[in-house]
């Protein structure tokens, strides 16, 4: 099985379906599949527990459904191919089968708005990502025989009082978002501009989240947020800086760090990770919280995205290459042995041959465990869009996202063998792809560690001694 993070990397896009039974079911089928980022799986989770409290159920098979939901991603233009190309299939089966109902959901029903429903006829329902709530009247509205739209974003929306549905899960480790939106404003990025203002969700229901999964035997959870550093809890509403609150909401707030330490008391047999850390917000406070509890994964994804400063301002990124590199130091000092991976984008608008061999000499310095590699895809509307040329062609960019990729190859190599003759817990996710009589899970690293299976289960914690590994996975047999 392939994990979710790792469907983005070489942007190899795949949608996923979804399914689970409705013992209230109204007799509508619904399949819906699912593009892009990890934020987008778990807001489909949400979608589907919407969907269920009216009847609806749904189906992991397209030929059955009558309503057919894509949540799409608009991150690059790759991504957005992908789903036009599906959307454009789905359109055809829609021809022999008029009364099947399509639906756009997520990141680019967001960007594109009437866009795929006006001008190209390609599908019944638009609906951005803060206005899940109001799909099944949108149904309703296309069942009277109209067309339904719904991009309105929100400054307070967080779906904090719904209980996902878990789908297509292995029932072992589960998202729970944290926050919704963005405000950062890096120049490439359309995020902002899709999923709306940052919020933060009320710990409360976080915590209440997680105390629920573990209940249901789930071992790990994983906090979601486009920045997860900047969490402010404050009684709700739109973001606010700590020095921006009144006396009285800093004394209740709750940062992040808090936060993940209200999480990991829930159950120190539940594993803690969280994505994305930003560099200019993560605090040594963090990283102390996640020294002090077990059940933390020791593991940061720290996107850098260039190496060179000037670059990194042209982004809007908020820090230098020094600044960078001083994270990662307080990661080495506080957590000494925490793996660390990355974002990385290449040929970003004016990068130079030199600016590129300081992203190199950044990921030299720091041998991350492994990366996620882009080549710049403008996108309309950013900022970078309508301040700078794309100007790198398009063969400059793949021969340097070849060098990244070759550099980061070795260093996932190296530290993968640091690994071998060690005894390392394993969380069991599942049987391995290439054999059924083999198990796979993930170490507190996140590395990827395969075993024979003997009577182990999924959802087991099991101690395996790695006598082997590639540049991708660890092998072992458990102790
Ligand atoms: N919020 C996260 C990133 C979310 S998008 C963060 O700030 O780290 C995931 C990754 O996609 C980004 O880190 C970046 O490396 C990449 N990305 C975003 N916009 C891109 C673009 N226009 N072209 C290429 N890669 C992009
Ligand atoms: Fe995009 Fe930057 Fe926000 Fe990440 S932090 S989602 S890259 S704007
Ligand atoms: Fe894509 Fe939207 Fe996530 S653009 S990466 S699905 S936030």
């Amino acid at each position: 099985m392939l994990d979710l993070k790792e469907k983005t990397i070489n942007e190899e896009w795949q949608g996923e379906a979804l399914e689970r039974e409705n013992p209230n079911s109204n007799g509508r089928k619904v399949y819906i599949e699912s593009y892009g980022c990890q934020m987008n799986f778990s807001d489909s989770e949400i979608v589907a527990s919407i969907l269920e409290k009216e009847g609806y159920q749904t189906t992991r098979l397209m030929e059955e459904a009558e309503i057919v939901f894509v949540n799409t991603c608009s991150i690059r233009e790759k991504a957005e191919q992908t789903v036009r190309k599906r959307l454009e299939g789905f359109h055809k089966v829609k021809r022999k089968k008029p009364e099947m109902i399509i639906g756009v959901l997520g990141c680019m029903a967001e960007r594109m708005k009437t866009k795929l429903l006006e001008e190209e006829k390609l599908v019944d329902i638009v609906v951005g990502p803060d206005a899940y709530r109001d799909l099944p009247e949108l149904v309703k509205e296309v069942d009277g025989g109209r067309k339904a739209v719904n991009v309105i974003l929100s400054k307070e929306e967080t779906y904090g009082d719904i209980s996902p549905v878990r789908l297509g899960g292995n029932g072992v480790t589960a998202f729970v978002s944290i926050t919704r939106g963005c405000d950062n404003m890096c120049t490439f990025c359309v995020v902002p501009f899709t999923r709306g203002r940052e919020r933060s969700r009320n710990p409360e229901s976080i915590v209440n989240e997680v105390r629920d999964l573990s209940e249901k035997g789930y071992k790990e959870v994983t906090l979601l947020g486009q920045n997860v550093d900047s969490y402010l809890w404050y009684g709700g509403g739109p973001k606010k800086d700590f020095d921006k609150l009144t006396k009285e909401e800093q004394d209740s707030s709750v940062n992040f760090a808090q936060l993940m330490e209200m999480v990991a008391q829930v159950d120190p047999k539940v594993r803690i990770r969280f994505s994305t850390s930003h560099p200019k917000d993560m605090t040594d406070e963090v990283l102390h919280v996640m020294a002090k509890y077990d059940n933390i994964c020791k593991y940061i994804h720290l996107p850098f995205q260039s190496g060179n400063s000037r670059i990194l301002e042209m982004m809007n990124r908020g820090y230098t290459r020094e600044w960078y590199l001083n994270r990662m130091e307080a990661i080495r000092r506080i957590i000494p042995d925490c793996a660390v991976s990355a974002d990385v984008i290449t040929g970003f608008c004016s990068e130079t041959e030199e600016e590129h061999q300081d992203t190199l000499s950044l990921m030299e310095e720091v041998k991350y465990h492994f990366s996620y590699m882009f080549k710049y895809s403008e996108r309309p509307n950013t900022l970078a869009q309508r301040k700078y040329e794309d100007d790198i062609p398009e063969e400059v960019k793949g021969r340097r996202l070849n060098e990244i990729i070759a550099m980061q190859q070795k260093h996932s190599l190296e530290r993968m063998k640091a690994d071998v003759g060690k005894t390392l817990e394993v969380l069991v996710e599942g049987v391995s792809k290439k054999s059924d009589q083999e198990l796979f899970g993930r170490t507190t690293h996140n590395s990827v560690a395969v075993f024979p299976r003997k009577d182990y289960k999924i959802g087991d914690y099991v101690m395996v001694k790695i006598h082997d590994c590639t540049s991708a996975t660890l092998i072992g047999t458990a102790v």
